[in-house]
C-alpha cells in the first residue's frame, strides 16, 4: 500500500498580537484565570489588510519555494471564518502563488474539523494517483463577541500542508475513528462575524467526541494504545488538550505521556484558537519541540463543533527534524507588533461591508495583502516583502 502523508508544512499568523494579561487587567479578571485557568498568553490579532486568504497564502508559499508546483494538481481551502458564501478562499490564493490553471481548487467547511476532511480527501486523491500532490491549506481568525467567556480564545492563524506519497514529515495511517452528533455547542449564523457558542456545553460535547472517537478506532483495529507516544489535540485553548488527555487516558488505560502536550501547546498559548488550523498548529509544536520523535506512533484529534470529530494517528518519519522551521515560527510570532486594548477593540469592530468600497490601509509586513473591496469583490497583492 502506498504510504501518504504530511510532507512538509508551514505556518503563518498575523501582523498584530494582544497580550492577555493587558485584556485580563482591562476586563478586571485575574490574569491567571487566562495563563493557568485556560492556558493561553497571547492572542494573534489580525491587521486590516490581512485575513484567511493572506494568512493561507503566506503559509503555502514557503513550501513551493521549497518543492516546486509540478505535482500540485489540487489545492483544498478549509476555514471556518470564509470571507465569500461562494467563491472559495483557496481561488485568490492560487492567483496569489501564480498557480496554473490545472490546478482544481475548493473550500471545505465543517467548523474547526474541515482541515482534517482536507487532509483524508488528499489522501484518498493521492492513493488514486500517487505522483499528484495536494495543497491543504487551513486558515481562520477565531472572533468572538467582545466581553464574552469566549473573547480571550480569539486567534489567527494558518498552516499549509503540502500531503503526498512518500512523506517526509508524517505518514497519516488508513484507519480512524470518527464521532458524530448533531449538537448546537459553537456555530456562526450568516450574518455574524462573531460565534455564538455555549461553551460548557461545547466542552462537554468535545470530550464526548474525543473518548467517541476513540472507541470507533478501536472497533476498527486501532493500533495497540500503548503504542501511542504521544497525542496532539484541537485545541480552542491549550487547557482543553489538558481534559482532553484525561479523558482519553482513562477510557483507553494508556498512560499518555504529559511533556508532549506541553510541546505541542508552545504554538497554541501564543496563537489563540485558530479553528481549522489549530490540530496542525499542535502538531508544528511538537515536531518543532522534540528532536527524538522519528518512527514514533502520534495520535492526533481534530474536533470541529455542531459536531464531527476524527482521531488519526501518524508516524513519524525519520529526517522530519528541521530546527530552521522553529526558527522560523519563533521568529513570526516575535514578529508581531503589540496591541494595547483599545487598539484591539477597535479592530474587532471593524466589520467591512461588502457594499461600500475601501481601500485598506497598509499595515501587514507580511508578503500578501488584502488590498480592499470594490465592486463588491475583494482584491488582494503581493507585497514584495
Ligand atoms: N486562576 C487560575 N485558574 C482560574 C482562575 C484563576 N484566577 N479563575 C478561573 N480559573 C480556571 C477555572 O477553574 C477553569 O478551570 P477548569 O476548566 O480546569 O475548571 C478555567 O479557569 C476557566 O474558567 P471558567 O470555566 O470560569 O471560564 P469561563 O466560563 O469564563 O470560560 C470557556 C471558559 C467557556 C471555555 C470560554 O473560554 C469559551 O466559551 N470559549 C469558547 C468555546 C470553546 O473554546 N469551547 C471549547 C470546546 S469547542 C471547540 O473546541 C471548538 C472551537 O474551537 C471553538
Amino acid at each position: 500500500m502506498t504510504r501518504i502523508g504530511i510532507h512538509d508544512l508551514e505556518l503563518a499568523t498575523s501582523h498584530h498580537v494582544l497580550d492577555l494579561g493587558k485584556l485580563a487587567e482591562a476586563q478586571d479578571i485575574d490574569p491567571a484565570k487566562y495563563r493557568v485557568g485556560i492556558g493561553q498568553d497571547e492572542m494573534s490579532i489580525l491587521a486590516p489588510d490581512e485575513d484567511i486568504v493572506t494568512m493561507g497564502a503566506a503559509a503555502a508559499q514557503p513550501l513551493l519555494e521549497r518543492h516546486g508546483q509540478q505535482e500540485i494538481r489540487t489545492l483544498l481551502f478549509a476555514t471556518e471564518s470564509g470571507v465569500d458564501q461562494s467563491k472559495a478562499a483557496g481561488l485568490w490564493v492560487h492567483q496569489l502563488l501564480g498557480l496554473p490553471a490545472h490546478v482544481r481548487v475548493v473550500e471545505f467547511k465543517q467548523a474547526c474539523y474541515s482541515g482534517t476532511a482536507a487532509l483524508q480527501a488528499a489522501i484518498g486523491m493521492i492513493s488514486r494517483s500517487p505522483a499528484e500532490r495536494v495543497l491543504v491549506i487551513a486558515s481562520d481568525e477565531a472572533r468572538y463577541e467582545l466581553g464574552s467567556a469566549g473573547e480571550p480564545t480569539q486567534g489567527a492563524g494558518a498552516v499549509a500542508m503540502l500531503v503526498s506519497a512518500d512523506p517526509a514529515l508524517v505518514e497519516i495511517e488508513p484507519v480512524s475513528g470518527v464521532h458524530t452528533v448533531d449538537v448546537d455547542d459553537f456555530w456562526r449564523p450568516n450574518d455574524s462575524s462573531t460565534a455564538v457558542v455555549d461553551g460548557a456545553l461545547s466542552i462537554r460535547a468535545y470530550l464526548e467526541s474525543v473518548t467517541g472517537a476513540w472507541d470507533d478506532l478501536a472497533g476498527r483495529g486501532s493500533p495497540d494504545p500503548a503504542t501511542i507516544e504521544r497525542v496532539v489535540y484541537h485545541q480552542p485553548f491549550t487547557k482543553m488538550a489538558v481534559k482532553a488527555q484525561r479523558a482519553l487516558s482513562s477510557r483507553s488505560g494508556a498512560q499518555l505521556p504529559a511533556r508532549g502536550l506541553q510541546d505541542a501547546s508552545v504554538y497554541n498559548r501564543r496563537l489563540g484558537n485558530t479553528y481549522t488550523a489549530s490540530l496542525y498548529a499542535s502538531l508544528a509544536s511538537l515536531l518543532d519541540a522534540d528532536p527524538e520523535l522519528a518512527g514514533s506512533r502520534i495520535g492526533m484529534f481534530s474536533y470541529g463543533s455542531g459536531s464531527v470529530s476524527e482521531l488519526l494517528t501518524g508516524i513519524v518519519q525519520p529526517g522530519y527534524w528541521d530546527a530552521d522551521r522553529a526558527a522560523r515560527v519563533r521568529k513570526a510570532l516575535d514578529a508581531r507588533v503589540p496591541l494595547e486594548v483599545e487598539e484591539y477593540r477597535r479592530l474587532h469592530a471593524r466589520v467591512l461591508p461588502s457594499a461600500v468600497d475601501v481601500d485598506n490601509p497598509r499595515v501587514t509586513d507580511g508578503p500578501f495583502r488584502f488590498a480592499g473591496i470594490s465592486g463588491r469583490a475583494r482584491h488582494y497583492e503581493a507585497t514584495g516583502g
